[in-house]
């Protein structure tokens, strides 16, 4: 018998492995993995000479807005976006509007993304002072997790107080699902708000010093705190500092279902990049010196850090206030919105690092496809080359080279710090349950995308 889909010639890597061959893929699902000649024939044959397949990417940590703020992205802008970049399975973030408080949102927000999605994806539920009651219900209506916006965002979402937080991680302890922590406490932050801006530095460069690490820090230390006399797994979002990695570091040696992501802008950058870029790097928690950002590359090789993730976070030009070339066009940094649009370009700017020698193959397939799986409880039928699995590819070309031209992006909104870098290793081809959803960069594919929900330990 033929399966639906072959790919062979091809160099497979998974975390553990890197062989010549390829995969088949029946019903939407791994059927083999091998060399050639063990494959069977298939409907359709792709040829991946010259290519390395790595299972489907995952971007843990996408915001695609809708419903409420379409006019920054939606479902079919966002994932038209993730395919290009090779990615085939997002997170997406619960501060929509409306934010996704109880179970009847959760149900709305799968309908719309089932519309357009060209990926599929998981939904997270944001926790508030007033839903702790609507923990369980929600994972009932297939959420993948929770998130507490300890830090100040877009939305402008409360946080549960401390007296509340004792249900809160109660229950989430009894769902088995993750909490996931926006961590930055609000009262440090104005604290160092409120001096820069009595001091008139208004430039983009200080945008760093209104959030200092321990503004960070203090946060993650005061969540793992709580998961570790509830029970409860944490997941700490976007860590910028290299403290928040040590009470990390710290909490999973006394044993703690403690993880946490980082983001390319955190790997990479750092504030001074903001003289030339401005605003267009604003981010919170926002980049910091670069022994922050080689502390968290310590994390991602020595297996503290778990994964990689973008944060994307798009907005219009006149929100983030600045030009297409990162001239500010406000008075202050204050004035312009933080988060940019990162899930086309996170892949292409690790997989250059991998040609830099930063890290092999194999372990950025490990924190950008396997972990992600395993940390929000999709894995094995997500973020596996395994038979069983969701057949997910994603087809890179690690000889190809480009540079990053943020006109061609295809987010809604695609102001970036990234434009002009140079890239060496770019997704080619990717593959959402045997559907071929994007060729050369562009998509290619319907709407096919659906709700993966979680299966919890
Ligand atoms: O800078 C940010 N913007 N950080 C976040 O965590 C959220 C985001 C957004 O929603 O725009
Ligand atoms: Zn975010």
């Amino acid at each position: 018998m033929k399966a639906d889909m072959v790919i062979r010639n091809g160099t497979v890597v998974t975390p553990e492995n890197t062989f010549d061959g390829g995969v088949a893929i029946h019903d939407g699902k791994f059927v083999a993995i091998g060399t050639n000649d063990s494959l069977p024939e298939g409907v359709e044959e792709i040829d991946a000479k010259g290519k390395h397949i790595l299972p489907g990417l995952i971007d843990g940590h996408v915001h695609f807005r809708e419903p409420g703020m379409t006019h920054k992205e939606d479902f079919g802008t966002g994932s038209r976006a993730a395919i290009s970049g090779g990615i085939t399975c997002v997170v997406e973030m619960p501060n929509t509007i409306p934010p996704v408080t109880h179970p009847e949102q959760v149900v709305e927000k799968k309908k719309l993304a089932e519309e357009k999605s060209l990926v599929d994806f998981a939904l997270l539920g944001v926790i508030v002072q007033t839903n702790a009651d609507q923990i369980l219900p929600m994972a009932r209506a297939g959420a993948v997790g929770y998130k507490i916006f300890f830090g100040e965002t877009i939305g402008n979402l409360p946080f549960p107080d401390d007296g509340v937080c004792q249900d809160v991680f109660q229950n989430i302890t009894e769902s088995r699902l993750p909490l996931c922590i926006h961590a930055e406490n609000r009262q440090i932050m104005y604290h160092h708000l409120n001096r820069i801006k009595e001091e008139g530095k208004t430039g983009a460069v200080n945008w760093e010093s209104t959030r200092p690490y321990l503004c960070e820090a203090e946060s993650v230390h005061h969540a793992i705190f709580f998961a570790e006399t509830f029970g409860t797994k944490l997941h700490v979002l976007h860590m910028s500092s290299k403290q928040a990695a040590g009470l990390v570091r710290d909490a999973k040696a006394r044993g703690l279902r403690v993880t946490a992501e980082t983001g390319p802008h955190y790997l990479l950058r750092q504030p001074s990049d903001m003289e030339k870029v401005g605003p267009l790097l604003k981010m919170n928690p926002p980049v910091r010196t670069r022994d922050h950002g080689e502390a968290l590359w310590d994390g991602l090789l020595n297996g503290y850090v778990d994964m990689i993730a973008t944060d994307h976070s798009p907005h219009t030009l006149e929100e983030k206030g600045a030009d297409i070339d990162g001239n500010m066009l406000k008075p202050a940094i204050w004035d312009c919105i933080s988060g940019f649009c990162g899930v086309e370009t996170g892949p292409p700017l690790m997989l250059n690092e991998v040609s830099n020698g930063r890290m092999s193959l194999n372990h950025y397939v490990k924190l950008a496809s396997e972990n992600p799986a395993k940390v929000w409880q999709l894995y094995p039928q997500k973020g596996a080359l395994r038979v069983g699995s969701d057949g997910d590819v994603t087809i890179v070309d690690m000889d190809k080279e480009t540079a990053i031209d943020i006109t061609k992006l295809h987010s809604k909104n695609n102001p970036s710090p990234w434009h002009g870098w140079k890239i060496k290793g770019v997704p080619v081809m990717a593959i959402v349950r045997g559907h071929v959803q994007m060729r050369d960069g562009e998509p290619v594919g319907g709407p096919i995308g659906r709700m993966v929900v979680p299966t919890p330990d």
